[in-house]
C-alpha cells in the first residue's frame, strides 16, 4: 500500500503548491475541503462534489459520534462507503465542535464531558476516544484532539489552554499509533500571541506529525489580525509537511492565507451560504433574493462553467429561491463550491508559474469592479 506523503512542487514568495499523496488519491495543494459534517455535503451528490474539483472532504467526529455513531458507520464499512465518497476524507477531532455546539461542558485534563445538542445524552471525548472514533470512521487524515479557547481571553488563559492542547496532542500521537497510509495532524494553538504560537509549534514539531494545522483563528478576531498571525505562524511549522488553516474562509481570506504559506483550508461558507441565497463570484458576493435579479437573463458568474451558470439564469435562480424550491440550494451550493475550486486551481497555477502577485491583483481588481 502506498504511504502518505507530501511533495512540494513550487513556491512563489511564501506561497506553495504541491501534492499530498494518499492511498485514496492525490490532494492538489493549496486545497479547499468542502465540509461534509453529517456524512453529506448538504444539497450535493458526492459525484457532483467531485465534479467541482474537490480532492478531499471534511467530516466531523462530534456529529458522527452522536448520530449515527462511529461504531455503526464502522459496521457498515466505514465513512467512505457509507457516504459514497472514495477520495480522501479528513475528520476534525471534536473538541472545537463540542465547545460551540454541546451543552453542560466540563473540561478536565482527561478530556471534555458534554451533553449532546441533539438529545441531551451524556458523552465524553478524550484524545484516546477521538483517535478511536476517527479510526472507526476510516478517516485518511485524523486531527489531534485540541481545545480552542473562546475569545476574548487573556494571554494566561490562552497559554493554559494551548498547553493542555499540547499534552492532548502527545496523547493523540500515542493513541493513533502506527498506521501506514493514514496521517495524524497536530494543531497549533496560542491565539494571536507570537510567543505562544512559537511554543506550540515547537511542542508539536518535537512530537512529530504528518501535517500541521493552524487552529484557533477565524474565531472573530478579524482578517487583519488573522493575517498578522499568518505572517509568522506557518513559518514556525516544518517546511516539508502540509499546513492546514482550520475553518477559513471567505475567498479573500483564502487568497491571503495561501499567499502566507497555507496549503489546506476548509469552511462551511460556500455550502451553507448557498442554502441562504448567497453566491460567491469573481465579482464578489451576490444575494440572489435581491429583486434586481428577477428579470436578469444572465448567469450568476459570466466566468463560471458550473451547471448553475451554464444552464440557468439569475432570474430562474431568483425564482426558485423565492419559491423555496430545493433546487435553489442545490444550484447555488454547486456554483459556490465550483467557484471555490476554480479559485484554488487559479492559485495553484499562478504559484507554479511564479505569477501569484499578478493573479492576486487581478482577483482583487475584479471584485472591486463589483457585480455590474
Ligand atoms: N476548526 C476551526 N478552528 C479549529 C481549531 O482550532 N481546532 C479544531 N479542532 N477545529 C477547528
Ligand atoms: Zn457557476
Amino acid at each position: 500500500m502506498s504511504k502518505f506523503s507530501f511533495t512540494l512542487n513550487a513556491t512563489d514568495g511564501a506561497a506553495r503548491t504541491g501534492v499530498i499523496s494518499t492511498p485514496r488519491g492525490e490532494i492538489r495543494t493549496p486545497a479547499f475541503m468542502p465540509v461534509g459534517t453529517a456524512a453529506t455535503v448538504k444539497a450535493m451528490m458526492p459525484e457532483s462534489v467531485a465534479a467541482t474539483g474537490a480532492d478531499i472532504l471534511l467530516g466531523n467526529t462530534y456529529h458522527l459520534m452522536l448520530r449515527p455513531t462511529a461504531e455503526r458507520i464502522a459496521r457498515l464499512g466505514g465513512l467512505h462507503k457509507f457516504m459514497n465518497w472514495n477520495k480522501p476524507i479528513l475528520t476534525d477531532s471534536g473538541g472545537f465542535q463540542v465547545m460551540s455546539l454541546a451543552s453542560l461542558r466540563k473540561l478536565t485534563e482527561e478530556g471534555v464531558r458534554f451533553a449532546s445538542h441533539i438529545d441531551g445524552s451524556k458523552h465524553m471525548l478524550t484524545p484516546e476516544r477521538s483517535m478511536e472514533i476517527q479510526k472507526l470512521l476510516g478517516s485518511d487524515i485524523v486531527m489531534a484532539f485540541d481545545e480552542c479557547p473562546a475569545l476574548p481571553a487573556t494571554d494566561a488563559e490562552v497559554a493554559k489552554s494551548m498547553r493542555l492542547s499540547m499534552r492532548w496532542a502527545l496523547r493523540s500521537r500515542e493513541a493513533f499509533g502506527d498506521r501506514p497510509g493514514y496521517a495524524l495532524f497536530g494543531i497549533q494553538q496560542g491565539g494571536v500571541t507570537r510567543e505562544l504560537r512559537a511554543e506550540s509549534a515547537e511542542k508539536l514539531t518535537e512530537i512529530g506529525f504528518e501535517g500541521y494545522a493552524v487552529g484557533g483563528l477565524a474565531v472573530g478576531e478579524g482578517q487583519e489580525v488573522m493575517f498578522g498571525v499568518l505572517d509568522y505562524a506557518p513559518d514556525m511549522l516544518p517546511v516539508d509537511k502540509p499546513r492546514y488553516l482550520m475553518g477559513v474562509g471567505k475567498p479573500d481570506d483564502i487568497v491571503g492565507a495561501v499567499e502566507r504559506g497555507i496549503d489546506m483550508m476548509d469552511c462551511v461558507l460556500p455550502s451553507r451560504s448557498g442554502r441562504t441565497g448567497q453566491a460567491w463570484t469573481r465579482r464578489g458576493q451576490i444575494n440572489i433574493k435581491n429583486a434586481r435579479h428577477a428579470d436578469d437573463p444572465r448567469p450568476l458568474d459570466e466566468g463560471c462553467t458550473c451547471p448553475a451558470c451554464r444552464n440557468y439564469s439569475r432570474a430562474y435562480l431568483h425564482h426558485v429561491f423565492r419559491s423555496q424550491e430545493m433546487i435553489s440550494g442545490m444550484l447555488l451550493t454547486w456554483h459556490n463550491l465550483h467557484y471555490y475550486q476554480d479559485l484554488m486551481q487559479g492559485l495553484r497555477d499562478a504559484i507554479a508559474a511564479g505569477t501569484l502577485a499578478q493573479f492576486v491583483a487581478a482577483f482583487h481588481a475584479k471584485r472591486a469592479e463589483g457585480d455590474i
